[in-house]
């Protein structure tokens, strides 16, 4: 035998040279859920470990995760239901204590990227993502409010605009609304391939977020559909996206790579809520190891080609590598 591959196995220091894959915090956004009470701290049923936090406390989290090495997070509202309606008024009411949060953290922290969520389904009465008249998603009719949506956070300083409603035109649209307004540098990373996955489930509950009626099923994509991504990609390069993402991660790395492989902005991937509840879910009972799937997850989702990770294990990546 000439050629053994064990050999290239056959110590740590082997192995570590030879490590083709290394995920390190700076691949991270940490998404975070933001309460109204400035001082509350609620706990996900569905996500353990993983809290809503209000503004005094989220700004807490956000100083201890910069010491561990997390620089970017992508801030989602909790949305009292009295504050919802159906056109999402206060997805762009510079008032709301969304923008107003965004403003303070960026205040404080003006060296960490801070991402928001450009979609209806928060707002909106309806749990959609657009806007909603007998029962269909009105496309052109949502870009507006997407674009007011935008453009009231962009107002508060943040980095990166992440647009997830999956609507048609919504990136171009967004883009033209930002330059035109001064916010040129304001980056894009648009839900390029978001699937329409039941790996949000535990994320709706957070945010208390589901649909009212029916389901997403005709603005995000068909999970049983590859090649379509192609299209959303080629649109997105086009109309202006800064990086692109693929929604869920895991049942999806075929996706990433596809993505990897075809373009050369950024890939990002988003390791679902769903993703999270499963690993804590078998790692309490025991069965599981949930340190070691955790690790061997985020692996395999860079190694397929993620260049960004959006993960809820953020925070316990980086407590498990500290110092390694
Ligand atoms: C809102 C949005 C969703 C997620 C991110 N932004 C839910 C949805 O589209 O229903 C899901 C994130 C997660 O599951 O962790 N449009």
């Amino acid at each position: 035998m000439n050629i053994r591959p064990r050999r290239n196995r056959k110590s740590e220091a082997v192995r570590r040279m030879v490590e083709e894959t290394k995920v390190t915090t700076d691949d991270f956004i940490f998404p975070l859920f933001l309460l109204e009470g400035a001082n509350d701290k609620i706990e996900v049923d569905s996500m353990p470990g993983i809290y809503r936090l209000g503004l005094e406390k989220i700004l807490k989290e956000i100083e201890a995760c910069l010491k561990l090495g997390i620089n970017a997070f992508d801030v989602f509202p909790v949305v009292p239901e009295h504050y919802k309606d159906k056109v999402a008024t206060k997805s762009f009411d510079p008032n709301f204590f969304y923008q107003k949060a965004l403003k303070r953290i960026k205040s404080e922290f003006p060296e960490a990227a801070i991402m928001t969520d450009v979609a209806l389904d928060p707002y909106n009465s309806d749990g959609h993502d657009g806007l909603m008249k007998n029962g269909e998603i009105l496309n052109d009719e949502t870009l507006e409010v997407l674009g007011k949506m935008a453009l009231a956070q962009a107002e508060t300083g943040i980095d990166i605009i992440g647009p997830s409603d999956m609507m048609d035109g919504r990136v171009a649209y967004i883009r033209e609304v930002l330059d035109d307004n001064g916010f040129k540098n304001v980056s894009i990373m648009s839900y390029t391939a978001k699937y329409a996955s039941a790996f949000y489930g535990p994320f709706r509950d957070a945010l208390d977020s589901a649909p009212k009626k029916g389901d997403k099923k005709t603005y995000q994509m068909n999970p049983a559909n590859q090649r379509e991504a192609l299209i959303e990609a080629d649109l997105d390069i086009e109309e202006g996206a800064d990086f692109l993402m693929v929604k869920p991660a895991l049942a999806y790395l075929d996706v990433i790579k596809l993505l990897k492989d075809n373009y050369a902005q950024p890939i990002a991937a988003y390791n679902v809520s769903g993703e999270y509840a499963m690993l804590k879910a078998a790692g309490m009972k025991g069965w599981l190891d949930y340190d070691r799937t955790m690790m061997e997850t985020l692996l395999s989702i860079k190694r397929a080609g993620a260049d960004v990770i959006l993960t809820y294990h953020a925070k316990e990546f980086a407590l498990l590598t500290k110092g390694k």
